[in-house]
């Protein structure tokens, strides 16, 4: 599956999707169309995506900063009809070789403490906790601030 599965910069005409997806993803703490709308036109940002047969099965957000040593991962999504065979550890390896060609030493993330999946993803993955933001989501979680050495 992995190894069949390509992966494409998102474009314009994917928004409607995308929407969608981030929707069924985040709840209450979704990206709105304008948000994502910049995020994918923004020279600074990654924003990539996997298909299948015409339908959007994941995205992954990175995010460049000056004088930074981190790529961040601002963004993660796996459709739930497509989750548990490997779409987000395929993304995550492509954002680790995206570092590594941009010269950035580290990839980074915040996640909600009560998000399980993600939190496991991001472990089996590699990444580790280097820091905490309390009270940080609007369901009063904490955030973890991870990070993966890639270069
Ligand atoms: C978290 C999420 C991105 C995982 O996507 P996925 O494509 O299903 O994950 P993968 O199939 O690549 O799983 C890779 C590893 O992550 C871990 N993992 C994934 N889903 C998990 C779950 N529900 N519970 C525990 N571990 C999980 C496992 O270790 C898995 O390895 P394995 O298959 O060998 O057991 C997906 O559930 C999702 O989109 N959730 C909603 C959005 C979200 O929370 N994004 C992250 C925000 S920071």
């Amino acid at each position: 599956m992995e190894g069949a599965t390509q992966i494409r910069q998102a474009r314009s005409q994917d928004l409607e999707q995308l929407l969608h997806l981030e929707e069924l993803c985040f709840n209450e703490e979704s990206f709105s169309r304008q948000q994502l709308r910049y995020l994918s036109t923004r020279a600074k940002a990654d924003f990539l995506l996997t298909e299948e047969a015409g339908e959007i099965t994941a995205f992954i957000v990175l995010l460049k900063r000056k004088n930074s040593s981190g790529l961040r991962i601002y963004s993660l999504a796996v459709s739930p009809r497509h989750r548990g065979k490997g779409l987000a550890r395929l993304l995550l390896a492509e954002a680790g070789k995206r570092a590594q060609t941009y010269g950035i030493s580290y990839l980074t993330l915040e996640v909600s403490a009560f998000n399980e999946p993600a939190v496991c993803l991001y472990k089996q993955q590699g990444f580790e906790v280097f820091g905490e933001r309390p009270a940080y989501y609007k369901n009063g979680s904490k955030a973890l601030l991870m990070r993966k050495k890639v270069g």
